[in-house]
């Protein structure tokens, strides 16, 4: 049998599943879901889910993929045979990478062109319409959106290409703690902008009327997005997890540094926004547009925006490793091709389908599909129904499928950790995760 890697250290564990976590979801898709689902009634769902269901999935995840040591389709084969129906959750989250890494890497895209833009200044002395056109039209330009994208998905290639030692944790060890830094600095200088108490109450006061069941699915797909969960990203991760390594203290440090990260990027994007007079319904200019205008307020702005971007590059990157680390990890033991091709083809695959949600953003582009550009399209096909419906079937999977002992077994590394409330884990996992889901689920089908 060949030898599979692990992880090198428990650190490794947490800072390559958090740099898997954190990424454009924090600073770029939550306060984007956050501005258009009310604020405050957004955060507060969002925190119960994460918080609650986010960790037992990820714990659900860690630990199919520990036990069967195996990529999502190998996985459920390991575990259950071929002949049963589970093996499809695996070709689901494999499916689901793909889409996912599409339209991912079109903001990828974008924040490698404005690390450009910083580098070159282009923000000094600028209005707020002038950096609102700067955005449509970088958005919107011929090739250069789809040259920033390609660049992007080529840099990742050759991360996955060198494997997960060497590529994904010497990455996340170094630069994720040095991206909160210069958050918190951000954050302080947002909220002593002029106005910005309006902005921290719409972001933390919620008006518990606008909780609807489209606030209750986009925030279940946000914190599922958020944390990589529900497409076998961490059965991935998983089955690089050591034997000795702590699973449950694991996913919880990992979670709630990611909802820090969000809280903060919340407090950055709203004070500001609202300062400068930009609606937080915004959406895709939301976040591409305050920054560069706070980033203009700061004295050293130039200095500031310019490693924030290359921080934000590097977020960006060790999450869209993860997410073709799926493919290759499923294509190299499903089809036995080597890391190098497996990475190629996934990549080639990828930019096929990345490139028409990228020329979605174009005026008057064909690729609308029921009011919805393709890019839209990709990323609610993939948070709002995808990846709830594999979260579902992966708890029910743990909780349900799988003895109970060997799941137990998982969390306390085979008794040897003395995790206290390792039943109330369990439970978790076998009845409010997959009730959770399911309410929320059908909430939002019958609105
Ligand atoms: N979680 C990442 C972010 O917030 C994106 C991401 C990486 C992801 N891997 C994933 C999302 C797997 C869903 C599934 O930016």
């Amino acid at each position: 049998m060949k030898q599979r890697e692990n992880f090198g250290s428990k650190l490794g564990i947490i800072m390559a599943t958090a740099g898997s976590a954190l990424g454009l979801g924090n600073i770029y898709r939550f306060p984007c879901e956050a501005g258009a689902n009310g604020g405050g009634a957004f955060l507060i769902v969002y925190l119960a889910v994460a918080l609650l269901v986010g960790t037992t999935l990820m714990l659900s995840e860690f630990i199919i993929g520990r036990r069967s040591r195996s990529n999502p389709i190998g996985a459920f084969r390991a575990l259950e045979g071929k002949k049963n129906g589970w093996m499809a959750i695996g070709w689901l989250g494999v499916v689901c990478a793909f889409l996912i890494l599409a339209f991912y890497t079109t903001v990828a895209g974008w924040t490698l062109g404005y690390l450009g833009k910083a580098a070159a200044n282009h923000f000094e002395g600028q209005d707020l319409a002038q950096i609102q056109v700067q955005f449509s039209s970088f958005t919107t330009h011929p090739w250069l959106p789809i040259v920033c994208q390609l660049a992007f998905l080529a840099l990742t290639a050759v991360v996955v290409a060198r494997g997960v030692k060497d590529g994904i944790e010497k990455w996340s060890k170094i630069l994720m703690p040095l991206l909160l830094v210069i958050m918190v600095v951000l954050c302080i200088k947002s909220l002593t902008l002029p106005g910005a108490s309006q902005g921290m109450s719409f972001f933390f006061k919620p008006d518990f009327s606008k909780i609807n069941g489209d606030v209750l699915i986009s925030a279940l797909g946000q914190s599922f997005f958020s944390l990589s969960i529900g497409m076998g990203a961490l059965i991935t991760y998983g089955s690089y997890i050591g034997a000795k390594d702590n699973m449950v203290s694991s996913s919880v440090s990992v979670v709630l540094a990611d909802t820090l990260v969000a809280i903060l990027a919340g407090i950055i994007i709203f004070p500001a926004a609202f300062s400068f007079g930009i609606k937080p319904e915004a959406g895709a200019s939301l976040v591409f547009t305050t920054l560069p205008m706070v980033f203009q307020q700061m004295t050293g702005g130039y200095f500031f925006c310019l490693i924030f971007f290359v921080l934000l590059v590097i977020a960006t990157l060790t999450s869209t490793i993860s997410l073709l680390e799926v493919i290759v990890a499923a294509t190299t033991e499903e089809m036995h091709l080597s890391r190098t091709k497996a990475a190629i083809l996934g990549t080639v695959v990828t930019a096929v389908i990345g490139l028409l949600a990228t020329l979605s953003f174009r005026t008057g582009s064909p690729l609308h599909i029921n009011g919805k550009i393709f890019f839209d399209l990709l990323d609610s096909v993939t948070a709002l129904y995808l990846m709830p419906l594999g979260g579902l079937f992966i708890v029910l999977f743990v909780g349900w499928r799988m003895k109970k002992a060997d799941a137990i077994d998982e969390l306390t590394n085979g008794g040897t950790l003395r995790i206290g409330i390792r039943k109330v884990i369990y439970y978790l996992i076998r009845y409010m995760a997959p009730v959770a889901i399911l309410v929320i689920f059908i909430s939002q089908l019958l609105q």
